[in-house]
């Protein structure tokens, strides 16, 4: 018998399963298709929801958005903790930026001079004054900015208690990966996966469980797959090339047993023109990341990347050294042309987007799971998504 749902959603990383989780609770019957490998974008991240230190030359629309994105966070996660009982670890304390060299302080200033032209707030402060707040900083910094906007999460705390408030709420799963959306008289009509037939394999499911066909019949489809969106057939063929992956190595340290925290605030520097950001985490964790490369589908961590990322945090921050080494990973950032997202309706009756993120997937994963389901209901999402419609990547390349 033919699997059916209201809506597939191609991914269940925190974009897919945040969809997923308002959408079943607007009353929608929702499947996720996730191949659960555990190499989502969202296992890899910091955590950081940093409108502000994040803000770059250029980027006013993004930044609309990423603004609205913080303000949204703080009620999206006290709902999800209250749905589920566990602490997503939220922090409120803001990013101290810092600068090494007189060079990375020059860049630095230029920079804060841009984003306080934007209206956001920034706290000039010597270099005594960064290592009031945060006394393991090397003497060398010459001094930073504290940013009082940002925020930061334990993306994997979070990314938890997403999929378990999607379960409870009653979205299915199905551990698969669609490889096509089906069309017809050009509106959704399903779904195809890669697992060939019900008892093929990758086809383990959670309450659902795959047609006959491999397939779920479907009348809508969101694509929220990551870096890997492009790769599914039946998108419109402009956006099949628009998302590309960007490789981001980061490591994960520990404090060993009885050493108190070496960090409160999450710490971005500048060392010597390259940008280094540490985020601690309440339980004694601090993530150190992040490279940024254009290396398509390849997640090998290198030893330069480990040798570069514990230089710089050294370098601004001597007691990383104490730190135990607990992991290294690579994860695969959906980049876009311009960096922004692409989220709502492509042309297609039934068809949406909710992917290229980038660098800010979990910052945006609630106002994006907001979007989706005003798209879903038929309402208007926040004039903020304006600018990452799906169509602006379509009229450039001459289609509609
Ligand atoms: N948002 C941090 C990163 O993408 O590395």
């Amino acid at each position: 018998m033919a699997v059916t749902a209201d809506i597939v959603v191609a991914g269940g990383g925190v974009i897919g399963t945040a969809i997923a989780w308002r959408a079943a609770g607007a009353g929608l019957d929702v499947i996720v298709v996730d191949p659960e490998s555990g190499d989502a974008a969202s296992q890899v991240a910091a955590g950081m929801l940093a409108p502000v230190s994040e803000s770059l030359f250029g980027e006013d629309a993004l930044l609309a958005l990423n603004l609205l994105a913080v303000r949204r966070f703080g009620p999206f996660a006290a709902e999800l903790e209250a749905a589920t009982g566990r602490d997503v670890g939220l922090r409120r304390e803001g990013t101290l930026a810092v600068a090494y060299d007189p060079g990375d302080h020059a860049a630095l200033v230029r920079l804060t001079a841009f984003r306080r032209s934007l209206g956001l707030d920034a706290e000039e402060l010597d270099s005594r004054e960064c290592r009031r707040l945060e006394p393991f900083l090397a003497p060398d910094v010459r001094g930073g900015f504290l940013f009082a906007g940002d925020w930061s999460v334990d993306n994997r705390r979070y990314a938890g208690a997403l999929r378990q408030a999607m379960q409870a709420a009653g979205v299915r799963t199905v551990h698969d990966r669609v490889t096509e959306v089906r069309i017809h008289g050009g509106k959704v009509c399903g779904v195809r996966l890669a697992g060939a037939g019900a008892d093929g394999p990758g086809v383990g499911a959670d309450g659902a469980a795959s047609s006959a066909d491999g397939g779920i019949d479907c009348a809508t489809v969101v694509i929220a797959a990551g870096y890997a969106s492009g790769q599914i057939a039946g998108l419109p063929g402009p956006l099949r090339g628009v998302v590309r992956p960007v490789k981001g190595q980061l490591l994960r340290l520990r404090h060993p047993t009885g050493m108190p925290p070496v960090l409160s605030h999450t710490v971005r520097a500048v060392v010597r023109g390259t940008d280094v950001y540490l985020v601690p985490r309440a339980d004694g964790e601090m993530i150190v990341g992040a490279t940024s490369e254009e290396r398509g589908p390849d997640r090998t961590v290198t030893a330069g990347a480990v040798h570069d990322l514990l230089r710089d945090a050294m370098s601004v921050l001597p007691v990383t050294s104490e730190l135990a080494l607990a992991e290294t990973c690579a994860g695969l950032r959906p980049g876009t042309p311009d960096n922004g997202p692409v989220v709502g309706a492509t042309g297609i009756g039934g068809l949406l987007m909710a992917t290229g993120h980038y660098r800010n997937g979990i910052l945006l994963s609630a106002v994006t799971a907001d979007a989706a389901v005003a798209f879903l209901t038929g309402q208007r999402p926040a004039l903020e998504w304006e600018p990452f419609s799906p169509r602006r990547f379509m009229v450039q390349a001459g289609s509609t």
